[in-house]
């Protein structure tokens, strides 16, 4: 794990009551952000710490904040330009050897998110709603010819969306084994840079051999597509569809896994939503902002002299806005802490905002009112295997979530 120390000096006169470390660690509640982000929010809402490399950066904890750094285009995400804030150096080995749009600015990036807009659009999307659910209830077959306890992590949670963006991107599942252990070193931060170099090589390697194949027997996944055009190197045709493999199971599994623990241990607002399923939407609107699972920070970078909240971050100077403790910031979302599946959450900051929004938050929307709907309604008995103290959070990885989820039934 990557530490920093305080230098809240100095920016400015305002400090932290305690140093300030990113990644900072939970508290006792696995669900909340990092006290040091609620704290910061509140003392020293843009707080300059040193990374682990010892450049500068600039932590925004603020809901209004973060919206407003994503949403000004002197805010770059171009992960080539001095100053952008690595996390860790395995962070700055993934983005280097495979540079996606993610950490692109326009035009470069807009003209290669455009190629996908189609794929991941709401109406392609609800058209796509019959075979998530058979998916999902496939895997809910399974699970219930078999035994009465599981690891809905291992079992449902990682096989769902894996099972969709393959099928979207044209990826075999068969393969899932092997990309999935990949990306799991690619993105964690405990991975060594040569670690992470290695799975990188290793998937692009993979995704450009099924790119050439795609060109020569094309199917009507993204990956042939995209292969199709001619004017996308097959290259960036491996990098865009690691992004999309790795970004399409990662998150979405980890908060169908989240979500379903987090209504095991409100059982009285599970059962409300069991009985009026059409709240799912709004429901999962509010888990996604509670559980805020790209935890990690959002890194930018600026390219001038920009003032947020009374700070003048320096050009050149890095950026980590905390989605988390955006989303968590009472002034946006009074009482802020407790998950209200009624409250109207729309605002949250989970997908990001601005330009680079989420391009898959339809079909991760899609996917979890799919999943979690069909939990309540055919695992109504559903309960947790193992004491919930004894549970594993993923706070090493880029996306957080529960390694396993011990449940019966
Ligand atoms: C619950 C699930 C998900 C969450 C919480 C999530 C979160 C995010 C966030 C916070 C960003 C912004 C990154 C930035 O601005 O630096 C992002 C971007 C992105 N996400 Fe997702 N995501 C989810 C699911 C998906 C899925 C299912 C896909 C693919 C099918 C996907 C593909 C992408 C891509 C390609 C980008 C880059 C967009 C751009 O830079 O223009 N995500 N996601």
């Amino acid at each position: 794990m990557s530490l920093t120390e305080n230098r809240a000096a100095a920016g400015g006169s305002r400090r932290t009551p305690e140093a300030l470390t990113v990644p900072a660690p939970r508290g006792t509640c696995p669900f909340t952000p990092p006290p040091a982000y609620e704290r910061a929010r509140r003392h020293d809402p843009v707080a300059r710490v040193t990374l682990w490399n010892d450049s500068p950066a600039w932590v925004v904890t603020r809901h209004d904040h973060i919206r407003e750094v994503l949403g000004d285009a002197r805010f770059s995400a171009d992960a080539r330009r001095p100053g952008f804030p690595f996390l860790n150096e395995g962070r700055e080995v993934l983005n280097s050897g495979a540079p996606t749009f993610m950490r692109m600015d326009d035009p470069e990036h807009a003209r290669l998110r455009r190629m996908l807009t189609a794929d991941f659009m709401v109406k392609r999307i609800d058209a796509l709603r019959p075979r998530i659910q058979q998916v999902t209830d496939d895997l809910i077959d399974r699970l219930t010819a078999r035994r009465s306890a599981a690891d809905l992590v291992a079992d449902f949670a990682l096989p769902l969306p894996t099972r969709v963006i393959c099928m979207l991107l044209g990826v075999p599942y068969e393969d899932h084994d092997f990309f999935q252990r990949n990306s799991k070193i690619a993105l964690s931060n405990t991975s060594s840079a040569n670690e992470v170099d290695e799975a990188r090589h290793i998937l692009v390697a993979y995704l450009v051999d099924l790119a050439r194949s795609k060109g020569a027997d094309p199917d009507d996944g993204v990956i042939s597509r995209l292969a199709g055009r001619g004017d996308v190197p097959a290259e960036q045709v491996a990098f865009t569809s690691l992004l999309l493999l790795v970004a399409g199971h990662e998150t979405t599994a980890n908060m169908v896994a989240m979500s379903v623990l987090a209504l095991l241990r409100d059982p009285a607002q599970a059962t409300r939503l069991r009985e009026r399923p059409a709240s799912i939407a709004p429901a999962v609107e509010e888990l996604l902002r509670y559980l805020s699972v790209v935890h990690a920070g959002l890194p930018r970078v600026a390219t001038e002299d920009v003032e947020i909240g009374g700070r003048t971050i320096p050009a050149g100077e890095g950026v980590l806005l905390m989605l988390n403790a955006g989303n968590h910031d009472d002034d946006a979302f009074p009482g802020a802490d407790q998950l209200d599946l009624e409250r109207d959450a729309r605002h949250h900051v989970a997908f990001g905002f601005g330009v680079h929004q989420c391009v898959g938050q339809s079909l991760a929307r899609a996917e979890l009112q799919i999943a979690l709907g069909t939990i309540l309604r055919r695992l109504p008995g559903l309960r947790l295997g193992i004491p919930f103290e004894e549970l594993d959070f993923r706070d090493e990885m880029l996306v957080y979530g529960v390694s396993t989820l011990p449940v019966v039934w």
